[in-house]
C-alpha cells in the first residue's frame, strides 16, 4: 500500500526530454500556404510561393523563434517528444543547396554534436539525398541520430504530409529514450513512412507522398501503427570520429550512351578542370569495347592524365562486377575503380571527398555508402 502510494509521485518524476537540434534550411515544408494554394487554379495545380507567413522580420528574414512557434502550434505533440531548439543557417530552395551549404550544416553540427542528443534537419525534397550524403561522409563516425525530412506539401496546408513527417522525424530521431531504446547512429531521411539511410535513398517521385526509396538498402523502419525497426541494417559505427570539411566539386557523372563517342561528347576533361568522374556503365559494368566506339581509348587518356574513374552502373540495383566482361576488365586494367553500387547521389559526393582526402578510399564504405 505504503509502496503504490510513493509509485505515484516517483513516476510523475519524469526523466528530462532528449534535446534536439532541429536546422531548418527551407523547402516546401515552410512555404506560405495561404497566398499560394490555389485549388481552383486555371491548370487546377497547387501553385508554391516561398515563405512562412508570420515567420519573418520587417527586413525580410525567417526567424527562428518565429518559426518554432510556428512549428510547435501546428504540430504541438513534438513538445511531448523533445525539447526543441530551432535554427535556421539558411532558407533556400533546395535546387540552389550545394557543397558550400553542406559544409556550413556539417559545421553547425559537428560544433553542436555535444550539447544535443539528435538532430533534425528540415530540408527541401530536390537535393535532400545529395545533402544526406555530404553530411554522412564529411562527418563519418558522428554517432548521433541526424534525421533529415521535409514535405511535398507546406506545413499549413490541409492534407499537408509535414505534420506526419514532422512527428515520425522526431520519433526516429529521439527512438533511444524510449522502448525498445533502439540507437540510430545514422544521417537517415524520415519521410512517407519510412525510415532509411541518407546516403542510400534517392526522391523517386515528384509529387506523391512516398517521395523517397531507398533501392538498394532495405528501410532502417516503417512507420505505420507500430514502428518497426529494421535493427539489422542500422549502422553500427565503430570507427572514430572524424569530421571533414573539405570537397573537391570537380566531378561530373558520364552515362555510357550506345552511339555516343566519349571522344567527342567529352573530349580532354582535364583541360575542362574535371577531376573526377562517375562512369555510369551498363549492367554488371559493362561498355562498348570496340576501340573505333571510343570509351576504352577514352577511358585510357583520361585515367593517364590522372582523373579518377569509378566505375558505377545505370542499373538502379543489383551488384557490379565488371569483370566479368572483356571491356570491364579492360576499364579495370587502366586504373577505373570500382566497388559494389552507391546512389549517383553518393557516388558523385563520395568522389568529391576521396579527392579532397587521397587517403579516403573510393570503394570502402566509411558510412555505410556501399
Ligand atoms: C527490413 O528489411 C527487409 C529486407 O531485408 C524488408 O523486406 C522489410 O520490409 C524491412 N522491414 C521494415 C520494418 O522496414
Amino acid at each position: 500500500m505504503l509502496l503504490s502510494l510513493l509509485a505515484v509521485p516517483l513516476l510523475m518524476v519524469s526523466r528530462p526530454l532528449p534535446r534536439v537540434l532541429c536546422l531548418h534550411t527551407g523547402g516546401t515544408l515552410g512555404m506560405d500556404a495561404e497566398q499560394s494554394y490555389e485549388p481552383d487554379g486555371v491548370d487546377g495545380h497547387v501553385h508554391l510561393k516561398p515563405g512562412t507567413g508570420g515567420s519573418f522580420s520587417p527586413a525580410g528574414a525567417l526567424r527562428p523563434g518565429a518559426m518554432l512557434n510556428n512549428l510547435l502550434s501546428a504540430v504541438p505533440e513534438l513538445r511531448a517528444y523533445a525539447n526543441l531548439r530551432l535554427e535556421i543557417p539558411f532558407n533556400l530552395d533546395s535546387c540552389r543547396v550545394g557543397p558550400p551549404e553542406w559544409v556550413k550544416l556539417a559545421k553547425i553540427l559537428h560544433r553542436n554534436r555535444d550539447h544535443y542528443d539528435a538532430f533534425l534537419i528540415v530540408h527541401g525534397t530536390d537535393t535532400m539525398a545529395y545533402t544526406a550524403s555530404a553530411l554522412s561522409l564529411l562527418l563519418a563516425g558522428f554517432k548521433k541520430p541526424i534525421v533529415m525530412t521535409g514535405s511535398q506539401l507546406p506545413l499549413s496546408m490541409p492534407r499537408s504530409d509535414a505534420r506526419q513527417n514532422l512527428i515520425d522525424s522526431v520519433t526516429c530521431a529521439t527512438s533511444f529514450f524510449a522502448p525498445p531504446h533502439t540507437q540510430l547512429q545514422e544521417v537517415a531521411i524520415c519521410f512517407g513512412g519510412r525510415l532509411m539511410r541518407g546516403n542510400r535513398a534517392q526522391k523517386v517521385h515528384s509529387s506523391t507522398y512516398r517521395a523517397f526509396d531507398s533501392i538498394n538498402y532495405p528501410p532502417l523502419a516503417t512507420l505505420g501503427v507500430d514502428v518497426d525497426w529494421n535493427m539489422s541494417y542500422l549502422l553500427k559505427v565503430k570507427g572514430v570520429y572524424r569530421p571533414r570539411f573539405n570537397l573537391d566539386t570537380r566531378v561530373i557523372r558520364v552515362p555510357i550512351i550506345p552511339g555516343c563517342d566519349p571522344r567527342t561528347a567529352y573530349g580532354d576533361l582535364k583541360a575542362r578542370n574535371v577531376r573526377g568522374v562517375v562512369l555510369e556503365s551498363f549492367g554488371v559494368g559493362n561498355m562498348p569495347d570496340l576501340p573505333r566506339l571510343g570509351w576504352l581509348p577514352w577511358l585510357k587518356k583520361t585515367v593517364k592524365q590522372g582523373i579518377k574513374v569509378y566505375l558505377s552502373s545505370q542499373c538502379a540495383s543489383g551488384p557490379l562486377h565488371p569483370e566479368l566482361y572483356k571491356s570491364g576488365k579492360a576499364a579495370m586494367d587502366m586504373g577505373v575503380e570500382a566497388g559494389p553500387q552507391m546512389t549517383p547521389e553518393a557516388a558523385v559526393i563520395k568522389l568529391m571527398l576521396c579527392l579532397a582526402y587521397p587517403d579516403i578510399p573510393l570503394g570502402v564504405p566509411i558510412a555505410g555508402e556501399l
